[in-house]
C-alpha cells in the first residue's frame, strides 16, 4: 500500500500539531503501567518529603529513586495509572494514598497480594487483603474421616500421606483404572461351581494359610490408573504358584501388560480385564523383576513396549527380548488358560476360592474407600449431605483372597471378604481390606473371574 504524498503530509502535520499542543514528545512515563498496582510498597518511606517542594503541573525531572526505578513528586503523577512516590499523597496533597497495599495474614505473618499457599488439595491466593481458595473436594477430607470414625460403621478411616494434596477427582482418575466390561463380556457364560446341597464351608478361610508362600503381597499402582493390569497380574501370579504346587512362584509384571497389551487398552488411563486375560493367555508376560513397574506420576502414555514373545509350540511362548533392566536375566514368559466368570453366588465364589485360589473382582470405589484403615468396609453415607462434588465413584478391580465373619458391637454376625488392593502395603490392613460379604457391597460380587495357570508337567520340575 502506498499513501499519496498529500495524505502523508496531512498526517504528519496533524501529528506535529498534536505534539506541539502537548508541548513535548510522548514519554515512557505516560505509557508506563504505574508503580502501585499491587499496592504501595514501602508506604512509610521518605521520598517527596526529602525534596524541598512538591512540583506543580508536570515536571519530568521532579523524581526520587524508588526501589529499582524512580517515582515522581509532581501533580501530574496523580492519575489513574500512577507513578507518584509512596508519600506523594500525604506530603503533597495531604490525603490518604489511594493504592493501599492489601496484605494477607497467616499464622501471624503478612503476605503480599498474589502470594499463595496450598491447603491440602486447594490453592489459596492473597487478593484484596483476603485469602481466596479453590473449592475442590479433596481426596483426604478430615470431616469425612471424623464422621466415619465417630459413626461406628464397623470400620475405621485414617489420613494417608500419599493421598494428601490430591483432589477427589484425581483419586478417581489416577488410583483406579478398570473399565467396565462390555455388555457381551458381562453376559459371558458363568461357570457354575458344583455345590452339594447344604455343603458346609469354613467360617474363615485365608488363601495365605492354605498355600503358604504362594499368595503374593499387594503391590502399589501409584498414580497409574491400571488396576486392570495389577489385579490380573496378581490373580495370575497366585494361581500359577498354586497350580504348579509352588514349583513356580512368579510375581507377574503389571508393566508388561500396561506397556504391551495396548489393543483397546489405555495403559495408565484404564483398561479392561477381559483384554488383560486375553493377553496373558495368548502372549504371556514376564515377571515383575524382569519388567519392573515404571509408570508413575499421572502419565497416561505408558512407556513403549519392551518385551515381545514368539510361539514355542503347543501354545507356549518364549521371550524374544532381554529383560528391560540390567539386573535381571530371567525372561521366562508365563501364560494362563482362558479366564472364566463365576456366578454371583457367595457360596460358589467361596468354594472356587478355596479350591483354586484367589479370584479377581470388579468393585465400585466411592470417596470413603480411599481413607479405609481397618475393619469391615461398607460404603457409608457420611458425605450424603455434602455438595455433589464430594461424592464420586469409579470402577476398580481387586483380588479376593479369603473370607471370615465376626461379631459386631451390637451382637450381630458380620460376614466379610478379605481382598488385596493395589495401593501399597501401608494402605488398609497391610495392603488388604475386608468388605461386607453376601450383599454385593459396592458390586464386589457382580463380576468375579478365575483362571488356571498354564502349567505343564515340565514346569513341575522347574525348580
Ligand atoms: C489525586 O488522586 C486521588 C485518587 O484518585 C483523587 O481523589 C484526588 O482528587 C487527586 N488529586 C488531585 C489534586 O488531582
Ligand atoms: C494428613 O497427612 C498429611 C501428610 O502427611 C499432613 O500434612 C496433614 O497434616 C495430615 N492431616 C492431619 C489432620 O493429620
Amino acid at each position: 500500500m502506498s499513501l499519496s504524498p498529500t495524505l502523508l503530509l496531512l498526517l504528519l502535520s496533524l501529528l506535529s500539531q498534536e505534539l506541539t499542543a502537548r508541548g513535548m514528545s510522548r514519554s515512557r512515563r505516560e505509557l508506563s503501567p504505574g508503580l502501585h498496582r499491587a499496592g504501595i510498597r514501602d508506604p512509610g518511606g521518605a521520598y517527596c518529603s526529602r525534596l524541598w517542594t512538591c512540583c506543580p503541573g508536570r515536571s519530568d525531572t521532579c523524581t526520587v529513586p524508588y526501589i529499582d526505578t524512580i517515582c515522581y513528586c509532581d501533580l501530574f503523577c496523580n492519575r489513574t495509572v500512577s507513578d507518584c512516590c509512596p508519600d506523594f499523597w500525604a506530603v503533597c496533597l495531604g490525603i490518604q494514598p489511594p493504592f493501599i497495599r492489601k496484605d494477607c495474614e497467616r499464622h501471624g505473618q503478612r503476605y503480599p497480594a498474589g502470594a499463595t499457599y496450598k491447603d491440602n488439595c486447594n490453592l489459596c491466593t492473597c487478593s484484596d487483603g483476603q485469602w481466596s481458595c479453590d473449592q475442590y473436594a479433596c481426596l483426604i477430607n478430615h470431616e469425612m474421616i471424623d464422621g466415619i470414625n465417630r459413626g461406628h460403621y464397623g470400620w475405621t478411616a485414617s489420613n494417608y500421606s500419599q493421598f494428601w494434596g490430591m483432589t477427589l477427582e484425581e483419586g478417581i482418575r489416577y488410583r483406579l483404572g478398570t473399565m467396565r466390561p462390555s455388555a457381551t463380556v458381562m453376559n459371558m457364560n458363568q461357570l457354575n461351581v458344583h455345590m452339594e446341597r447344604n455343603e458346609l464351608l469354613p467360617r474363615y478361610f485365608n488363601a495365605a494359610d492354605k498355600w503358604p508362600g504362594m499368595i503374593h503381597e499387594p503391590m502399589d499402582q501409584g498414580n497409574c490408573a491400571a488396576s486392570w493390569a495389577f489385579s490380573t497380574a496378581a490373580v495370575a501370579s497366585d494361581r500359577i504358584s498354586i497350580h504348579s504346587m509352588g514349583h513356580m512362584s512368579p510375581v507377574l509384571s503389571p508393566q508388561n501388560l500396561i506397556s504391551c497389551d495396548t489393543r483397546n487398552q489405555q495403559g495408565c488411563d484404564g483398561g479392561r480385564i477381559d483384554g488383560a486375560w486375553w493377553y496373558l493367555r495368548r502372549r504371556g508376560v514376564v515377571t515383575n523383576n524382569c519388567y519392573p513397574f515404571s509408570s508413575t506420576d499421572n502419565q497416561p502414555l505408558s512407556p513403549q513396549c519392551m518385551m515381545s514373545t514368539r510361539s514355542a509350540g503347543r501354545g507356549k511362548r518364549q521371550a524374544t527380548m532381554p529383560c528391560p533392566n540390567p539386573y535381571s536375566h530371567s525372561n521366562e514368559v508365563y501364560q494362563s488358560t482362558p479366564a472364566y466368570r463365576l456366578s454371583t453366588n457367595e457360596k460358589e465364589i467361596m468354594k472356587e476360592l478355596m479350591e483354586n485360589g484367589p479370584v479377581q473382582a470388579l468393585m465400585e470405589v466411592h470417596e470413603d474407600f480411599f481413607v479405609y484403615r481397618s475393619g469391615i468396609y461398607r460404603h457409608v453415607p457420611v458425605m450424603a449431605g455434602a455438595p455433589e462434588n464430594h461424592r464420586r465413584h469409579g470402577t476398580h478391580s481387586v483380588r479376593i483372597t479369603g473370607w471370615g465373619e465376626q461379631l459386631t458391637a451390637n451382637g450381630e454376625m458380620s460376614k466379610y471378604w478379605i481382598a488385596a488392593n493395589s495401593w501399597g502395603r501401608n494402605w488398609g490392613e497391610g495392603g488388604y481390606f475386608k468388605i461386607a460379604r453376601g450383599e454385593n457391597e459396592c458390586d464386589i460380587e457382580m463380576f468375579i473371574v478365575g483362571t488356571w495357570g498354564r502349567v505343564s508337567m515340565e514346569d513341575m520340575y522347574h525348580k
